[in-house]
């Protein structure tokens, strides 16, 4: 019979409550507890600060069957912490053949397939440390249009407490190319006046 313990391992250092990382993982994980799930959460950047930190978080990935880690991409990869945790599990083999694994990645360009290499490396170290990959919700610009996603995680909470397998994880609405420019250009030029070098946007300082 499959277990019902699930923890989600938050992986932005804006902590579970402030990131958007925390809010999609905890909208999954209400979902799941709404099903019989025992449910945890560790906000990853605070527990590798300190060694009793690092072992208790071992042992709560230990007692989970389902591991939801939500993070932000980082540089096409995962936050520092993030991958330092990660090499502790698998230095270990911590729960190695019995854990799941489900990734909730964003990224702040529109584009989702930003998020191909790290649900890349999510996936091979499934398969390096035995765990059982089910797949990642990949999004872009969740910032922009986080009401969408939530209607997903709802989803993918109830395919995974019947023990099916998870819906179409590709959800994100692609902003056309011109409306980022737009917008983009609109960001760049406030933050410009606002810093007080709104005509020197075009400045190459070290052309010469
Ligand atoms: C250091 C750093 C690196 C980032 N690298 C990328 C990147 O490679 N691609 C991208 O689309 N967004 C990148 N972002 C944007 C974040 O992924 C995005 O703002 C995300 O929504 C933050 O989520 P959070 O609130 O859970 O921390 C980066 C942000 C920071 C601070």
């Amino acid at each position: 019979m499959t277990e019902k313990k699930a923890l989600l391992l938050v992986g932005s250092p804006r902590g579970i409550e402030q990131s958007t990382s925390g809010r999609l993982g905890g909208r999954l994980l209400d979902a799941l507890k709404e099903r019989g799930f025992e449910t945890d959460k560790l906000h990853v950047h605070a527990v590798v600060r300190s060694p009793t930190e690092t072992e208790r978080a071992l042992a709560a990935v230990a007692w989970a069957d389902l591991v939801v880690l939500s993070l932000p991409l980082y540089v096409d990869s995962f936050p520092a912490p993030v991958i330092a945790l990660f090499e502790r599990i698998a230095e270990q083999r911590v729960g190695a053949g019995r854990t799941r694994i489900l990734l909730i990645i964003q990224c702040g360009f529109p584009e989702s397939e930003q998020n191909a290499t790290a649900l890349a490396i999510a996936e091979c170290f499934a398969a390096e440390v035995g765990w059982r990959w089910l797949g990642g919700l990949a999004l872009g610009g969740v910032e922009t249009y986080g009401g969408s996603a939530h209607e997903v995680l709802d989803l993918i909470g109830k395919a995974l407490a019947e023990g099916r397998p998870a819906p179409d994880l590709a959800a994100n609405k692609a902003m056309p190319a011109w409306l980022y420019r737009i917008g983009g250009n609109i960001m760049w030029r406030r933050e410009a006046k606002k810093n007080g070098v709104a005509r020197r946007l075009r400045a190459k300082p070290y052309a010469d």
